[in-house]
């Protein structure tokens, strides 16, 4: 949930912190801060808020180095403020830390410290490690820090540098992801790649309990107990231009138009039109354990778990095999009721879900087949799970996920065809229609996103709502959760998606004056029953909007307001239903002024608990 960056070369260092710095903000942005060394010791600067707090401060107190370490913070101890930014030091200063993650039962550690004479400053879990790496530092920083860690429990991703052993990054890894950048006799780390590719392509990812020291003339790489490791260096084919707005206001509104591009990109290569085929042998699952999966367990949190739950109707739907789709948070509390003819399913768009990633370590102790739906090849999900299915959607620097969710409910659609031809519960004509109006689907989202002006005006008469209540039923249940959140996260509007069945079980006492309706009714073989749930808001004066086909002639007469979308097989009608969903909250967002690529209390990747 924070962000670290690192740099030892012969440039500047502050301005690469600094720039690094915000392209890791959807991480977290509650304050942030630097530490540089140049001859002399080590210069800290931080602040209160964003990035641009802390070049404000830079201007006014300028610092400069040849290497450091920045931090972008998620606080989870300690209120946001100065003191509590990063980068924490020892009680000299001449050891300086960045952390991400969380230090449990640091309060024990922080009592045996004290009592050792270590003088705190904040009140963060972090700055007992600081602390504990000066309690065993004699002369060799990455030493010091190796006995530190003996004594950590928690989550940790943390860079170290001191002036007691200088011109050196000491980097651990147990938990948050953590990579070092390999340039012409520079080096970098960082949280992810982002901020990596303006510089270099070629990355090293640690694992948990490894350690990298970094040093002008090269990289070393051990465990915790020391032994040298040999790494394999990952080349990243994302470019820098994929990061930057590409003339947007906001990244948010540049991810929805990518849409149709990530689903042909996720779509590429994995579709033979004559053989009316899927062709997913890539993920790296054995057809025949495949036939014998009975059972579907599918893991997710936040959007991920609303494009899972889309999945769960496309896997039932075409390959006929019940899914359960679970908050990742509450299932690795459960007992686990699975076995080696089930698949679980791990979909996380950072592949880093603390949540997401414990319960599936904690699952295979019941050895099913294991599959993850990731965007991030390296991360740790895609690397502890037997199969990995890629969504192809690049970076996604809003933290509001739109292109990912719709690169995720494409994943899902061609694994659903995937089982359904392995298991041959599906025929092949069947099989053959879903492909081509898969095959469809961005054209039909480009005709959505080439006519956004009704859309937005109709937005804006919504930006002093207090409340919406999203309906959807059958595989738009899940649109209707997605819906609501979106509006929830960027505009902080209340917003609660429902099964617009369940209406009359209680939500249905909410309709007023104050409580919009957004309904979403494609025309598919349930369109009657939401058109009566419709019928039951507006006998009660509730405002109604609709989402419906443009072919549709009856619903204008029914509802307040109607956002047409291209009609489309039934099943598939997530796709396109999603997307006036996304920009309905961007456009009330963006009007209200809300900071809509990094909401207040939100981050792009939620890696501790
Ligand atoms: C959704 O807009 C949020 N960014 C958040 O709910 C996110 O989907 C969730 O934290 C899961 O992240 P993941 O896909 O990286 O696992």
């Amino acid at each position: 949930m924070c962000g670290i960056i690192g740099y030892i070369g012969k440039k500047n260092v502050v301005p690469i912190l600094i720039e690094g710095l915000k392209k890791l903000e959807y991480r977290g942005y509650d304050s942030a801060g630097i530490a540089v060394v140049d001859d002399g010791p080590i210069l800290r600067r931080r602040a209160k808020g964003k990035i641009s707090v802390l070049e404000d401060v830079l201007k006014q107190d300028e610092v400069k180095g040849n290497y450091g370490i920045g931090h972008t913070r998620w606080a989870t101890h300690g209120r946001p403020s100065e003191e509590n930014a990063h980068p924490h030091q020892d009680c000299t200063g001449d050891i300086v830390i960045v952390h991400n993650g969380i230090i449990e039962k640091y309060m024990d550690l922080k009592t045996q410290l004290s009592f050792e004479g270590h003088k705190f400053q904040t009140e963060t879990d972090t700055e007992v490690i600081a602390h504990l790496i000066e309690k065993y530092f004699q002369e060799n920083l990455e030493e010091a820090v190796r006995q530190a860690m003996e004594h950590l429990e928690g989550e940790f991703a943390v860079a170290v540098i001191s002036s007691r052993d200088r011109d050196k990054i000491v980097l651990v890894k147990q938990g948050p992801p953590v990579i070092v950048g390999l340039g012409e006799n520079e080096y970098f780390i960082s949280s992810d790649v982002n901020p990596l590719l303006l510089y270099t392509k070629d990355v090293v990812f640690l694992n948990d309990g490894e350690m990298a020291v970094i040093e002008r003339e090269g990289v070393t790489y051990s465990d915790f107990s020391g032994k040298l490791l040999k790494k394999k260096i990952d080349h990243i084919n994302w470019n820098p231009l994929m990061i930057e707005k590409s003339g947007f206001k906001h990244f948010m509104l540049k991810e929805i138009f990518e849409q149709p591009r990530v689903i042909r990109d996720t779509l590429k290569g994995r579709i033979s039109m004559d053989k009316g085929k899927v062709l997913l042998g890539e993920i790296g699952l054995p057809p025949e354990r495949i036939k014998s999966i009975r059972r579907v367990v599918i893991l997710a949190c936040g959007t991920s778990f609303n494009a899972s739950l889309v999945g769960k109707y496309f896997i039932e739907e075409i390959a006929g095999i019940p899914v359960d789709v679970e908050y990742a948070s509450e299932y690795r509390y459960r007992n686990f009721i699975l076995d080696k003819n089930s698949l679980v399913v791990a979909v996380s768009q950072s592949g880093e879900t603390a949540d997401t990633l414990a319960a599936l370590r904690a699952l295979k102790v019941k050895k099913p087949l294991t599959l993850a739906v990731c965007n991030v090849e390296s991360s740790s999900i895609a690397r502890e799970t037997a199969g990995l299915l890629m969504t192809h959607a690049g970076p996604e620097i809003g933290v509001a996920a739109t292109k990912t969710f719709s690169a995720q409910m494409t994943a899902l659609m061609l694994l659903a065809l995937y089982l359904g031809q392995i298991n041959e519960s599906m025929d092949k004509d069947t099989g053959l229609s879903y492909i081509k109006e898969l095959q469809r689907i961005p054209t039909k989202i480009e005709s959505i996103l080439s006519q956004t002006e009704g859309l937005e005006k109709l937005a804006k008469k919504f930006i002093s709502a207090s409340h919406f209540l999203y309906l959807g039923r059958w595989a738009n249940y899940p649109i209707a959760l997605e819906g609501a959140l979106k509006l929830k996260e960027i505009s902080y509007i209340h917003a609660e998606g429902y099964p617009s069945g369940e209406m009359k079980h209680g939500p249905i006492a909410l309709i007023d004056d104050n409580m919009p309706t957004m309904a979403i009714a494609p025309k598919d073989r349930i369109y009657e029953k939401i058109m009566s749930n419709i019928s039951e808001i507006k006998a009660r004066s509730g405002y109604v909007i609709a989402v419906a086909y443009e072919d549709d002639k009856e619903i204008e007469a029914k509802v307040d307001a109607v956002i047409r979308i291209p009609a489309i097989l039934p099943l598939l009608s997530p796709f396109l239903t999603t997307v006036p969903l996304q920009l309905f909250a961007y456009y009330i967002a963006a009007a209200r002024g809300a900071d809509v690529d990094q909401p207040r209390n939100l981050a792009k990747s939620v890696t501790v608990e």
